[in-house]
């Protein structure tokens, strides 16, 4: 071949290879879009984050999977051999870990901006269910994944949450016995959890995340806030690739850092006999966990599932086409908002110590049943004083229902965080509240 042909093959090559990127690109997103859409304060790159997280989870799981052995009596020490023997061992599992709980968090701030732009009306409800799906797929891969290095971590994290699973009326049975293989946790569960985590959950995760990004296109992509004047537009290739590029450059070289500097824990080997004290559930369940020592545990998983339930049919009930797009609403909105986020620092606290020092239901009650003085009784009127708050932002403020919805969905984000950050920090041996510093 003549060097002017061979220059000519790879040209065409070239051009081949650009066609096909530009192709997927554009199934992402349209051929052009508004000056706006460049702004990473509307979106805060939060959906693309999460799913550029997505694909270094699968891509380092998948390495992982070389050295991993799902057995009780080789698990721990896999890790321990891929931590030490292995050529980058340490830092591919810490970059799969630290992603892991990055993930949570961007998932989470990525559906936390949905709802305050309230972007899941305008035609975006199917995507806001879809999302509450990916969100319960997201939690259920950190889940399942914790087992996997069979240390006391992950053994006792585990033993509590599946003890609260076989709480949920009806599927808890069931899904327990299923989860665990057998009467405690134990090699059954292990491979369960394995096989759910690297087969069944990736595999239902890409099929949910197409049909997410499929949506969106479908939904005439992304909601903006209405504009009068006519906006000007710019093609996304380069525009908008570019920064999304220098995005995922950016979120990858910190990751790298992050991991490099930063192993993932490893504690000692699982001991069945040896229950840690404090025996802690993983970071984002610990909110729930909180639930756990104030209520039944049959509220205690109630209660969220409640909540999850009423998140999900929110497109339903604040149907409002104005403002869509638009932070907080509204100015009302932005009162509400701000109202309700220091009701949701304030009351949870004073909550969890009115129930620690003077709160005694079953003692109050003597003659009830404890699942109805300790699971009833406070299921309800936790689900009054959130009807309550709900009617309340709405008499103040003179907001309407879609202003009075951010409010109680405002202070439900903000209490979680708060329950969150007591479980962590706030709770030592035996449970007990302690104060850190
Ligand atoms: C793995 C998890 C998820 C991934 C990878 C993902 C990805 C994305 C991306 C890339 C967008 C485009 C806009 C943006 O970047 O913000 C988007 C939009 C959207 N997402 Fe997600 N998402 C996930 C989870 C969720 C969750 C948990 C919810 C809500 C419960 C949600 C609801 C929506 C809705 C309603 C839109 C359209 C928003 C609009 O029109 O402004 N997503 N998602």
């Amino acid at each position: 071949m003549t060097t002017q042909s061979a220059t000519n093959a790879r040209q065409m090559e070239r051009n081949r290879m650009r066609a096909v990127m530009n192709n997927i690109i554009l199934h992402l997103h349209p051929t052009r879009v508004p000056v706006s859409a460049l702004r990473w304060t509307y979106t805060w790159g939060l959906g693309g984050m999460s799913a550029l997280l997505v694909v270094i989870l699968i891509s380092t799981g998948i390495l992982l999977m070389f050295r991993y052995d799902a057995s009780v009596e080789r698990a721990y020490t896999s890790i321990q051999y891929l931590e030490t023997q292995v050529m980058f061992g340490s830092m591919l599992r810490a970059i799969h870990h630290w992603s892991a709980n990055l993930l949570l968090i961007t998932v989470f701030l990525h559906m936390l901006r949905v709802f305050f732009t309230g972007s899941y009306r305008g035609g975006h409800a199917t995507n806001w269910i879809v999302g509450i799906v990916l969100l319960l797929l997201v939690l259920s891969f950190n889940f399942t994944g914790y087992l996997l290095p069979w240390d006391q971590l992950a053994y006792w994290a585990v033993t509590v949450a599946t003890s609260l699973i076989g709480y949920l009326p009806v599927i808890g049975g069931p899904l327990t016995t299923f989860l665990l293989g057998g009467p405690e946790v134990g090699q059954a569960t292990l491979r369960n959890f394995y096989a759910i985590h690297v087969a069944v959950l990736p595999a239902i995760m890409i099929l949910v995340m197409s049909y997410h990004f499929w949506r969106i296109r479908k939904d005439g992509d992304i909601s903006q806030p209405e504009r009068k004047e006519k906006v000007a537009k710019v093609t996304t290739i380069p525009y908008l690739v570019q920064i999304e590029l220098a995005a995922a450059a950016a979120l990858l070289a910190g990751i790298a850092l992050w991991a490099m500097f930063l192993p993932a824990p490893l504690e000692a080997l699982a001991n069945p006999a040896h229950p840690p004290n404090p025996a802690k559930a993983a970071w984002y369940f610990l909110g729930f966990q909180e639930l756990l020592l104030h209520m039944h545990p049959l509220a205690a998983v109630m209660l969220p599932s409640f909540i999850l339930l009423g998140l999900a049919l929110i497109p339903f009930w604040d149907r409002r086409d104005e403002d869509i797009g638009v932070y907080f609403r509204s100015r009302v909105g932005k009162k509400v908002a701000a109202a309700a986020s220091v009701l949701g620092v304030l009351l949870p606290i004073a909550l969890v110590l009115l129930d620690e020092f003077w709160v005694d239901f079953p003692a109050w009650f003597p003659s009830l049943p404890t699942i109805v003085s300790n699971g009833l009784i406070p299921l309800l009127l936790t689900l009054a004083g959130l009807a309550a708050i709900y009617v309340a932002l709405k008499a103040v403020f003179k907001a309407n229902r879609s202003e009075a919805t951010l409010g109680l969905g405002t202070f439900l984000f903000v209490s979680l965080m708060v329950l969150t950050v007591i479980g962590i920090f706030f709770r030592g041996s035996n449970m007990a509240l302690i104060w850190p510093w």
